[in-house]
């Protein structure tokens, strides 16, 4: 794995979203994975700018989004669909046809999350996976003891993520008990893979990720495997790392051609 120590997450967003735009710039009709939450806002605040001043194009771009609420619908506030129509879609030109997030709706959850994966083969595949880490060290929503091998499926929270999510609902008691997410599976067929984590909270996560055991304890740590990823930290979410210093070496020290 690539770590990426960032001053702050300002400028690790900016790296993140250049990592986009080539994606999208060599290939136009790339397929991109997308996360919600907090961490990826300057992200896509940034991939809005490059679309609006210097004409990055998302025409040809199909979305995949990681996960969504059981139980809510695409107009409800805190549904990742808002999320993503407010964050991002209605800033670019991502073709509505070509947006998909899976549908908390869904009446049979189980052949839902069987199609979702059949589109993102009949798209062929993701091109980058964005994605976010829980405190607990879930990637998508699939929660410590997931199945490393998982695929599309239904998924309970842990009662942290529901607290870490409270703020959105009012409170832990109203964040939904279920989701669907993409499986840690899934997610490893990713071509590349882009993980970014933001301020001290996100630490431990972060230590058990890139340099702990893998472990369905830690579903990110499976990332460990991949053979694309890249994980872009602030100062605060690489706090407990303690090979900082290799890993910054090998940043300020890469071949011009590898930098972004
Ligand atoms: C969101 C997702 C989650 C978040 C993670 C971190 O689509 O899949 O894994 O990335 O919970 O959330 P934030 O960024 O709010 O700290």
């Amino acid at each position: 794995m690539e770590i990426i120590i960032q001053p702050n997450a300002e400028t690790a967003s900016l790296i993140a979203a250049r990592v986009i735009a080539r994606v999208v710039r060599e290939k136009p009709s790339a397929v991109l994975g997308l996360a919600t939450g907090s961490t990826p806002l300057a992200m896509y605040r940034e991939l809005a700018r490059l679309h609006r001043e210097d004409g990055l194009d998302f025409s040809g771009v199909a979305t995949f989004n990681l996960d969504e609420y059981v139980g809510l619908p695409p107009e409800h506030p805190a549904s990742y669909h808002a999320f993503m129509q407010e964050h991002f879609f209605r800033h670019v030109n991502v073709r509505p046809e070509n947006i998909h997030i899976p549908d908390g709706l869904a009446p049979d959850i189980p052949a839902f999350c069987r199609s979702y994966e059949e589109a993102i083969r009949a798209a062929g595949g993701i091109d980058l996976q964005v994605l976010g880490i829980g405190s607990d060290g879930h990637i998508g929503f699939n929660e410590p003891s997931s199945s490393l091998a998982s695929r599309t499926r239904i998924k309970t929270l842990t009662a942290q993520t529901r607290s870490d999510n409270a703020a959105n609902f009012g409170s832990a008691e109203k964040v939904p008990i279920h989701v669907i997410t993409m499986g840690v599976g899934t997610i490893m067929d990713a071509r590349q893979v882009l993980i970014l984590a933001f301020g001290e909270k996100k630490a431990e996560a972060v230590a058990a990720a890139v340099e702990g055991p893998i472990t369905a304890m830690s579903p990110a740590s499976i990332l460990q495997m991949h053979p694309v990823a890249k994980c872009i930290t602030d100062e605060g979410a690489a706090a407990k790392l303690t090979r900082t210093d290799y890993y910054r070496w090998v940043y300020d020290r890469k071949p011009g051609w590898q930098k972004v």
